[in-house]
């Protein structure tokens, strides 16, 4: 007879059993197996128990799914998230419903779940389980040096910059900022989308607390003085040197605010001498202030940028995306108000 198999959250004391069966079931030398600091900051749930469902059969582990807990907005509406992250079952527990059980605990305990960057097994049992899913997260690119990129991608053709508007100063976000962007974020922002609750407790955590990767968080003040728009970057290396690489990984807030601020990291790009900005983006919506600053969408180029920097790879693979709302018409997942970008998930971080 089997043994009886118990699915439940990880206690954090099983943090070694966690990080050993990542290194021998999901890959060797992956991050999370190795830097304890990094999965314990992308998976909170509380002192005594890591967001990781894990399924144990005779105390050992047999199964996990990394779950980051998120405050998910819908137009306004507060929900509990989740972004599913590692999946993975040892072969010898696998095709006896292990990985469905690990995925239900997550359903039942979350109104939101979704993943970004899922594999294909992930995305045919995503779908398979009514989940929307997409092929490709939209990505604009806004060239930088066009001499370095014509060695990896090719003749790139010009893209037209609006001067920046009046109106807006452009600054790093500081403490004090909390209250007034909690403000902006609720008074305004909120209500127009659906995606993860961006208040400023979730930007400390995502990007000021990040214990591995140095984001700059900059916002556009209106003349009032108040927060009008927000974006988000770091720069990459890539491993071998190639290339630097500007990444936005937010944008948000009034069209021209935003225009200013990606005016002003596009300069920044320029100075320091990366290759190309880009931005992963759902809401062309949201995306569409950029053009001002020349961001391009990737498929109306027609060219590939890397999208792999650590290790280098020519070519550009696609983000994938799939999500599912428990108790609403998942119908509300479909519109150009949804807001997920390369930050959300697990697809922002060290390799
Ligand atoms: C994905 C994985 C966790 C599923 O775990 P599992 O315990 O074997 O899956 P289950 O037995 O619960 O099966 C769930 C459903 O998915 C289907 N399924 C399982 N593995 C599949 C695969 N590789 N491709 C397509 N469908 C698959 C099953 O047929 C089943 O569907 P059904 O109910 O219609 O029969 C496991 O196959 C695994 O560890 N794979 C390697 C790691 C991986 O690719 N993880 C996903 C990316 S994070």
């Amino acid at each position: 007879m089997a043994a009886p198999l118990e699915i439940d959250w990880l206690p954090s004391s099983r943090i070694g059993d966690l990080q050993a069966f990542l290194e021998a079931e999901w890959r060797a030398e992956h991050v999370l197996a190795r830097d304890a600091e990094l999965l314990r900051w992308q998976h909170p749930r509380g002192d005594d128990e890591l967001s990781f469902v894990a399924a144990t059969e005779r105390g050992e582990l047999v199964g996990v799914l990394g779950v980051i807990p998120v405050e998910f907005g819908v137009r306004g509406d507060r929900l509990s998230g989740a972004w599913l992250t590692t999946w993975a079952v040892t072969p010898a527990a696998r095709a006896r419903r292990v990985g469905l059980q690990l995925l239900e605990l997550a359903l039942e305990c979350h109104d939101f779940v979704g993943t970004i960057g899922g594999n294909a097994t992930t995305m045919t049992i995503l779908g398979a389980l009514r989940f929307q899913t997409r092929s490709a997260v939209p990505r604009w690119i806004r060239p930088l040096d066009r001499t370095e990129l014509a060695h990896f991608v090719g003749e790139i053709p010009d893209a037209p910059e609006s001067p920046a508007g009046d109106g807006f100063t452009v600054r790093e976000w500081r403490a004090a900022d909390a209250s007034d962007w909690n403000l902006y974020w609720e008074g305004t922002l909120a209500s127009r989308l659906v995606g993860v609750c961006r208040d400023a407790r979730y930007l400390e955590w995502r990007y000021l607390s990040h214990p591995r990767f140095d984001y700059r968080v900059e916002i556009a003040e209106a003349q009032t003085g108040e927060p009008a728009g927000l974006l988000v970057h770091r720069l990459e290396r890539a491993s071998g040197g190639e290339m630097t690489v500007l990444r936005i990984v937010d944008a948000l807030g009034e069209g021209l605010a935003v225009a200013a601020l990606a005016l002003h990291v596009a300069e920044r790009g320029r100075r320091i001498g990366a290759a190309f900005a880009d931005f992963y983006c759902t809401s062309q919506h949201a995306a569409r202030p950029l053009e001002t600053a020349g961001f391009v969408a990737e498929s109306a180029l027609g060219l590939e940028f890397p999208s792999r920097f650590q290790p280098f790879e020519p070519g550009s693979r696609p983000l994938t995306a799939a999500f599912r709302l428990a108790s609403q018409n998942t119908e509300q997942l479909t519109g150009s108000d949804v807001y997920f970008t390369r930050s959300d998930c697990d697809q922002d971080r060290p390799s």
